[in-house]
């Protein structure tokens, strides 16, 4: 069995796996013209299957579908290792017909050529859907011919550094990219938003909503009450106008209608709304209020407007809400619940649950070193473990782009964890292999490389939270892992390391100063990102002596900062007032989740925090500053302030010391900071 073994690794592990291949002897030297195709609509082929046979001087591939050799093409382009390729027999086909991935323009926006990149990526590894949220509160990015005003207003927003965003797709960019991606097998299913995430077609057209008032530019994250209005019949002809439009535009089955995280609290206090609900007899029952059978009635009037354009209706798992309409899809994303419950009443079901995977635009390694993202743990590993618990028509993994500053940034975010969707939504599970997925997985990035993408390479990451201020007393030990296998390499004279580094293979010792430098290298060779760690022997602060704790007490000023050093040393600051706790630093003025209309300020709050033992302690906060024993420990600078990204370490002895907060109450990159839980947390490490 020996040999045997020893032919199998020779194999070469594309992605996605396919169904079945064996193995045979010597190769084909690549030349596509000796590569024979057939299309045979009779074979005995499931659709989009095909099969491979290589022989030592000639390829056959055969399918019943176009799409089938298609991607025979595809698998023969990856089997092909400098111009050999691995003499096999091979039959392939999907686990999923709806093997899909989504972008996000909205919230920022993607040129078509960037999109073309990612289709065309997408393709090479058997993606078959594209599904592309047109329309948002932050931006309405297609243009519709009838409503002008939703390009030449909904497309742009003012930001709240007083920069301008925007863009939109005309009419004849939408044909060139669902023409683009029809090439290589991709349906584009356009998401088009009722009746929530909508304020940018409200901006545009005031009377689609329930009070008519005029909205400003809506330029942070969340999901605003400003939706639209089903109780006016006009809302129902611009969805109708809307609709017509789009379904020329778009040769498939399918509509994506929204339907998720729609506020209906206006819908209560609204005429309209309430005499449709009188009407229409849509009072509350025991499963819904009738604001949600309200809904419920909209996305079925919608169903019946997308079958007079002969299209199909899939919406967010929300529109089970108040009664499914009678044949529309599901996307499950809250969980598999909505999905499963949907199958029960023989809907079909896309599954994408957010905390299982299926959101690339959760964070992909640790929090405390990733760039921030909205939230989440979606490591390559658990988008790769992701099996629908039930049959459904196919997955899908969304990339939103609320926390995604650039097209550097949303490659980053999406790459290799898109590889691992392809493997899922074609292989089945029986021939997945994470450890063989992630040999492939480098050829993959080798790829990207070649094209100008740009990927995720883990970083080393420190158990319990990364930091990179290791403070100790005698001896310190730092342990690294990586969300994947890959070897790290690390120096200690302050040079970058290489390739040729010392290999990490156990924890780190120290009794003395050090600066550590360390990344991870990919089995081609390539640096991730290089993180520094400075080591450092401390003596332990004093305490302060107390009889008891004098508590926080809190000065503020007025004014929208986006940093400490932009308060003019005029600003006029309150006199000192006691406060509870930290967690009120930022509740110092009424919100309200539309986050419009917030009074801004400065805060700066001194007070004590009292350790328990003797030690060194890692402090967390995602306040602008944190000040302890007069000395800065941790600076957030210029960050969107979401998630606290620069803990630090100091060495204290048991008892008080006083503590200084500085906080902003702004909105940058789109996250409010008054939504911000204010805390300083602390963990002893030695
Ligand atoms: C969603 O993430 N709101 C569908
Ligand atoms: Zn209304």
């Amino acid at each position: 069995m020996k040999w045997l073994a020893l032919i199998l690794v020779m194999v070469v592990r594309i992605i996605p796996a396919p169904q079945s291949v064996e193995e045979r002897g010597g190769s084909f030297r690549y030349n596509p013209s000796k590569v024979e195709y057939r299309l045979d609509p009779k074979a005995n082929i499931p659709a989009e299957g095909y099969t491979l046979d290589i022989s030592r001087t000639r390829v056959r591939a055969v399918a019943s579908t176009p799409a089938g050799l298609f991607y025979a093409a595809k698998t023969l382009e990856q089997l092909n290792v400098n111009g050999q390729v691995q003499c096999a027999k091979i039959t392939d086909y999907p686990r999923y017909s709806w093997r899909g991935f989504h972008v996000d323009p909205c919230r920022h926006f993607q040129s078509v050529e960037d999109l073309k990149t990612m289709i065309d990526i997408m393709a090479q590894y058997k993606i078959n859907t594209m599904h592309w949220h047109l329309t948002d509160d932050q931006g309405w990015r297609i243009e519709i011919k009838k409503y002008p005003r939703l390009t030449s207003v909904g497309a742009w927003r003012t930001e709240w550094d007083g920069g301008v965003h925007g863009g939109y797709y005309t009419q004849d960019e939408i044909r060139e990219v669902v023409a683009y991606a029809a090439e290589r097998f991709i349906t584009i299913v356009p998401e088009i938003e009722m009746p929530g995430h909508a304020v940018a077609a409200i901006r545009a057209y005031p009377e689609l909503s329930c009070t008519e008032e005029p909205v400003g530019s809506f330029s942070t994250w969340g999901s605003p009450d400003i939706v639209l209005c089903p109780g006016k019949e006009n809302m129902f002809r611009f969805l109708d106008d809307v609709i017509a439009e789009v379904s020329a535009l778009f040769p498939g089955d399918y509509i994506h209608i929204g339907g998720d995280e729609c506020k209906k609290t206006r819908w209560e206090k609204c005429p309209a709304c309430q005499a449709r609900i009188k009407a229409e007899g849509l009072t509350a029952t025991a499963d819904a209020t009738a604001e949600e059978r309200l809904q419920s009635y909209a996305v079925k009037r919608m169903e019946g407007i997308l079958a007079k354009y002969g299209k199909k209706l899939i919406g967010w798992d929300e529109i089970l809400e108040g009664g499914l309409s009678p044949n529309a899809a599901v996307m499950s994303w809250r969980g598999e619940k909505g999905g499963i419950a949907a199958a029960e009443q023989g809907h079909e079901v896309v599954m994408t649950p957010s905390h299982d995977g299926m959101y690339l635009d959760h964070y992909q390694g640790d929090p405390k070193i990733e760039p921030e993202t909205i939230s989440g743990d979606n490591t390559l590993e658990k988008v790769y473990n992701y099996n629908p618990s039930i049959p459904v028509k196919g997955v899908q993994a969304n990339l939103w782009s609320e926390y995604i500053y650039s097209e550097s940034q949303r490659q980053y975010m999406f790459f290799p964890r898109a590889f691992a969707l392809a493997e899922i939504a074609w292989t089945l599970p029986a021939n997945k292999d994470f450890k063989a997925f992630c040999t492939a997985v480098d050829r993959a990035c080798e790829d990207l490389d070649r094209r100008g993408v740009n990927y995720h390479i883990p970083m080393p990451e420190q158990p319990g939270g990364s930091y990179n201020h290791v403070v100790f007393l005698d001896k310190a030990v730092l342990e690294f892992t990586t969300t994947r296998p890959m070897r790290m390499v690390y120096t200690l004279d302050g040079t970058e390391p290489s390739a040729q580094s010392a290999t990490y293979e156990k924890p780190l010792e120290y009794s003395s100063d050090a600066t550590l430098k360390i990344a991870c290298v990919t089995s081609y060779g390539k640096l991730g990102k290089v993180r520094t760690i400075s080591v450092e022997k401390q003596a332990l602060k004093p305490a302060t002596e107390l009889e008891t704790d004098p508590g926080i007490t809190l000065r503020s000023t007025y004014g929208f900062f986006l940093s400490w050093a932009d308060i003019p040393s005029s600003a006029h600051w309150t006199d000192p007032r006691p406060i509870k706790s930290f967690r009120d630093i930022p509740r110092q003025e009424p919100t309200h989740y539309n986050m419009m209309g917030l009074n801004f300020y400065a805060a700066e709050a001194t007070g004590y925090i009292k350790v328990p033992e003797d030690g060194v302690y890692v402090f967390s906060t995602i306040f602008d500053q944190l000040w302890i024993d007069g000395e800065k420990l941790i600076d957030n600078g210029s960050e969107v302030k979401k998630h606290s990204r620069h803990d630090n370490s100091v060495a204290l002895m048991k008892g008080y010391h006083p503590v200084t907060v500085r906080f902003l109450s702004n909105v940058r990159g789109g996250w409010t900071t008054a939504r911000n839980r204010g805390e300083v947390l602390f963990r002893k490490v030695n």
